[in-house]
């Protein structure tokens, strides 16, 4: 069975979910570990509560992003990881890290991409008064949120939306699409090609 290793930085309800499907057989792997990059991501004790390795690697303990990054691959690597689900990780990370998990490095990220990429995006699809906003899972690539897409849920923007109100909205969506998109990639019916390119086999 193919294994995942999730990466989380704080609540980790997409981190639950995974768990939840890997549980289930929804998505066909077991999570082998849950790294935090926060000592007091709230993700972490449902985690150790279902038996899974949990790892905390402080970026503040490290002088340069390469050194941070360079311990997450250590910590990574012990694991031996199929695939690495990023749920709500909110590092930056380098090019060298990302180009060494190409392909079987996934996030998840709470906008319909292209659009918004980075941070807020619920407010700043209301401010634009977006009729749809969403989740996109992608491969990563070295571009910040600018790799290809896997899968995507759409919701609507509601009259009376606020973030949080539409956040959460979008958050029931994540729970749905990243299990099943993780779901694709560890039975190969979803790879990045060479080319850079999503191919569904
Ligand atoms: C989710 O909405 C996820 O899409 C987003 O953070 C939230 C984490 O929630 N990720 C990003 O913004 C990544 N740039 P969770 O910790 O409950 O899964």
């Amino acid at each position: 069975m193919k294994s995942i290793a999730i990466l989380i930085s704080g609540r980790g309800s997409n981190m639950c979910s995974i768990v939840a499907a890997c549980a289930s057989g929804r998505v066909q792997a077991r999570v082998v570990a849950v790294i935090s990059n926060e000592a007091d991501a709230a993700g972490l004790a449902y985690a150790a509560e279902h038996g899974i390795a949990t790892r905390v690697i402080c970026h503040r303990d490290f002088a340069t992003r390469p050194q941070f990054d360079a311990a997450l691959a250590q910590a990574l690597d012990s694991y031996a990881p199929d695939v690495i689900a990023l749920a709500g990780f909110m590092r930056v990370l380098t090019p060298a890290f990302v180009n060494a998990y190409r392909g079987r490095l996934i996030n998840i990220h709470p906008s319909l991409l292209p659009a918004y990429p980075g941070l807020h995006t619920h407010a700043r699809a209301l401010a634009e008064k977006a009729s749809l906003h969403g989740a996109t899972v992608h491969f990563v690539t070295p571009e910040l949120d600018g790799g290809p897409s896997i899968v995507q849920a759409a919701v609507p923007v509601l009259e009376d939306d606020d973030a949080a109100r539409l956040a959460a909205r979008v958050l029931e969506q994540e729970h749905v699409i990243y299990p099943q998109a993780l779901d694709w990639i560890v039975q190969n019916k979803v790879k990045l090609d060479a080319n850079g390119k999503v191919q569904f086999l």
